[in-house]
């Protein structure tokens, strides 16, 4: 019995030594201090079998040596805790620290550029108007000098919305050109008017890296007393320092829009090779980008202002054009990929 007693002290002994966990800790505790299946529980079992003289002797030595393996129990378990502190100094997160933050988006660089013109402009006193996409032939042609006979109806040609049969409805097409919103704009403001329409426009092309059958034009429109093209000239400078940050040269050409006259198309000077010529302004040294002239007077009729009392300018400016010259872009094509290679880098 004794030897039996100092087996199980040895054995319980070298295993608590072993413990490498609360787990393990749990697991040892109970073989050794379970109520009914524990070692302990079993030697106080023998104690009750062996002889009346003997049974102070062994029961003294079993609960001495439950004492000491309840002991070494505890300080196993105090060296746990202390394992497990350190582990978790060795585990800290710092939940202050900086990391990767959400790849945020941004503005497309068409957005990017239409919202400097429109502060550009709203500087200026113009108004910043919206139009239809999908527009009725009456104001994208009619009503802008083009009636359904006129040649310049095939240098913007168009997709046409099919009507229903016997609908009534107006005919409807996707706009070729921002110009419309001038028409609507004297209609609903009268004179005198300052505006500018940013807006997507749409023409039947066969796509390459210069055409694109989706782009973007900015309109602008002046209407007041006395206007001349002096003011057009000034008007369109301002924007394009504004623009490209430096003073810009502008030339006016002669141009021919149904809906100008006289008519202009508005040229600045090459901001690469500062007028010398170069690929991008194909050695001219001018770069050609604005259709522009004074409102023809049935414009101004169809539009509700009398013209021997007021006149006018408007301008259509490309600004896929412009974000093109801009960044240097060399494709029209990239501007609606959606591609993030491309994207990613304004
Ligand atoms: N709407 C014309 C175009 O798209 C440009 C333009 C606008 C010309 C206003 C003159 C006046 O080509």
């Amino acid at each position: 019995m004794e030897l039996n007693i100092k087996k199980i002290k040895e054995q319980a002994f070298e295993e608590i030594e072993e413990i490498k966990s609360s787990e393990e800790w749990q697991e040892i505790r109970n073989k050794y201090f379970s109520r009914k299946s524990g070692e302990l529980a079993k030697l106080i079992k023998d104690v009750k079998e062996v002889s009346d003289d003997l049974k102070p002797k062994f029961g003294t030595l079993v609960n001495q040596v439950k004492e000491e393996i309840g002991s070494a129990l505890d300080q196993k378990w105090a060296e746990l805790e202390k394992d497990q502190s350190k582990n978790l100094d060795k585990d800290f997160i710092d939940v202050t620290l900086n990391i990767d933050k959400y790849k945020l988006g941004h503005l497309h660089p068409m957005t990017q550029i239409q919202t400097e013109l429109e502060d550009i402009f709203k500087s200026m006193g113009f108004m910043i108007l919206d139009g239809p996409e999908l527009e009725s032939d009456y104001y994208n042609f009619e009503a802008l000098n083009i009636p359904s006979w006129h040649p310049a109806r095939d240098a913007q040609d168009t997709f046409y919305v099919e009507e229903l049969p016997n609908s009534g409805k107006e005919k409807l097409v996707l706009r070729t050109h921002t110009s419309p919103v001038q028409v609507r704009a004297m209609q609903k403001y009268g004179a005198p008017l300052r505006c500018v329409v940013p807006g997507r426009v749409f023409r039947n092309e066969a796509t390459d890296a210069s055409h694109d059958h989706t782009f973007y034009q900015l309109e602008g429109l002046m209407i007041d007393k006395d206007i001349s093209i002096a003011n057009l000239v000034a008007v369109m400078k301002e924007m394009l320092s504004a623009i490209f940050k430096q003073e810009v040269k502008v030339r006016l050409r002669p141009g021919y829009f149904p809906f100008v006259e006289p008519g202009f198309e508005l040229d600045f000077g090459c901001l690469i090779c500062q007028g010398n010529g170069c690929s991008v302004c194909k050695q001219t040294g001018w770069i050609e980008f604005v259709g522009s002239g004074m409102v023809h007077p049935n414009v101004l009729k169809y539009g509700g202002i009398d013209p021997d009392k007021w006149s006018g300018f408007a301008f259509g400016l490309g600004t896929t054009r412009l974000v093109m010259m801009k960044y240097s872009i060399d494709d029209i094509r990239l501007l609606q990929s959606g591609d993030l290679r491309f994207l990613n880098q304004f």
